[in-house]
């Protein structure tokens, strides 16, 4: 059936592998890639698509609801997966009024948006809602796991905000009637994501000699998935999820930030002809971050149980491919860092 879908957020880490999958897989389907092209948001993610039949740019605020109104009726929205947000716990940190404003009224502007295009079939229609699992707050060093009836208990303002949203999306169904979805995934990795998240940061390091900078003693967990596979989720929730439902994503896949750093040396090393070991002198142990969660961790035997969804790739394939992805693409780093691809975007749509 033929659909045309607003993608929130598709030139960020995550949306760019959400609208490839989407415009290669689904021909009839229109995908309408909505970004705010905010420091996180970088088209040259996406250059492999920009040219196809079924896929249209927009450069926009979602908080701009007018505009948000005039892209549903240009393109005839019959579909949201929202993705467009804040993303990062230690910007939230300086400036959580940008995650309040982004992350809460910008996704109730979407859904309002929906709420009146859509109000004569709800349920032909589906607005799906990308969280994270910080929302259900932090765990002990145990065997416990978030699964999808973990109360949230949000610790970091962005955390505060994506609960939030979710709470506003979930009143849009019970309220309304809106035919919604919500997934909550662990920490993605991969390619294209924005060097201040701890994995392309500490690669980026790792290649310069810089120092890794460590928060408190990197005893903190957090369970990591390679982030086509969470792209592939979205693809199988977004057609078979129930309405209303929300389904937790994650690999099992905990690993303590230190081991992990450890292990992104060793790669990193090995990859550049390093000896072995060559650069575990860069750690360095810095103060911890305020309020820094203990330990993240999945269960998303609902979503493979249900729907059949399962991590395609285990993790030391993960991370060697994206190791050598960040060491293949520094072009892509050093535009990112350097504020380049600000330059790229003006060039292409402000000219
Ligand atoms: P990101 O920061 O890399 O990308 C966010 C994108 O949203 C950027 O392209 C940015 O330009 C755009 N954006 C920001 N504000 C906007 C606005 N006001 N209007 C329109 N566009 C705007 O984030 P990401 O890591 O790709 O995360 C995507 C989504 O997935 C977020 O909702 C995040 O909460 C969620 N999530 C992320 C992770 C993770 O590990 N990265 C894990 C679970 C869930
Ligand atoms: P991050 O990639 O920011 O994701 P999140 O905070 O959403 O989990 O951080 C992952 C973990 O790495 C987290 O426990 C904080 C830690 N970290 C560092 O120790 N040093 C760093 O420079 C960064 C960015 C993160």
């Amino acid at each position: 059936m033929k659909k045309n879908i607003l993608i929130t957020g598709g030139a960020g880490f995550i949306g760019n592998h959400v609208v490839r999958l989407f415009v290669n897989k689904y021909p009839d389907y229109h995908i309408i890639n909505l970004d705010k092209l905010t420091y996180a948001g970088n088209l040259a993610n996406l250059t492999d698509v920009e040219n196809m039949p079924n896929y249209t740019f927009v450069k926009a605020d979602i908080c701009d609801f007018e505009k948000i109104i005039s892209i549903f009726d240009e393109y005839n929205i019959t579909d949201v997966i929202h993705l467009a947000a804040e993303s990062h716990v230690d910007r939230s940190i300086k400036d959580p009024f940008t995650f309040a404003q982004t992350n809460v009224m910008g996704t109730l502007s979407l859904l309002q948006a929906a709420k009146e295009k859509w109000k004569d079939n709800y349920a032909a229609h589906r607005f799906y809602h990308v969280s994270t699992d910080e929302v259900y707050g932090a765990l002990e060093f145990d065997d416990t796991l978030f699964t999808e009836t973990t109360s949230y208990d949000p610790h970091s303002p962005y955390s505060a905000s994506k609960a939030a949203s979710d709470h506003f999306v979930r009143a849009f169904h019970d309220t309304y009637g809106m035919n919604i979805i919500i997934s909550n995934c662990s920490n993605n990795y991969g390619p294209y994501q924005f060097p201040e998240k701890l994995i392309p940061l500490f690669i980026n390091n790792i290649r310069h000699r810089k120092p890794l900078p460590v928060y408190g003693k990197g005893e903190n967990v957090r369970d990591w998935l390679y982030v086509i596979d969470h792209a592939r989720a979205i693809d199988i929730i977004f057609h078979e999820g129930k309405d209303g439902d929300t389904y937790n994503i994650g690999g099992f896949n905990e690993w303590k930030n230190i081991d992990l750093i450890k292990v992104m040396i060793k790669t990193v090393d090995k990859l550049l002809g390093n000896p072995e070991g060559h650069s575990l002198e860069l750690i360095t142990y810095v103060t911890d971050r305020a309020g820094h969660d203990l330990r993240y961790a999945i269960d998303s035997r609902k979503l493979k149980n249900e729907l059949g969804w399962e991590p395609s790739l285990q993790f030391e394939e993960g991370i060697e491919k994206t190791v050598r992805w960040y060491l293949e693409n520094q072009d892509w780093l050093d535009n990112v860092t350097s504020g380049e691809y600000e330059k790229y975007y003006e060039k292409m749509y402000n000219a």
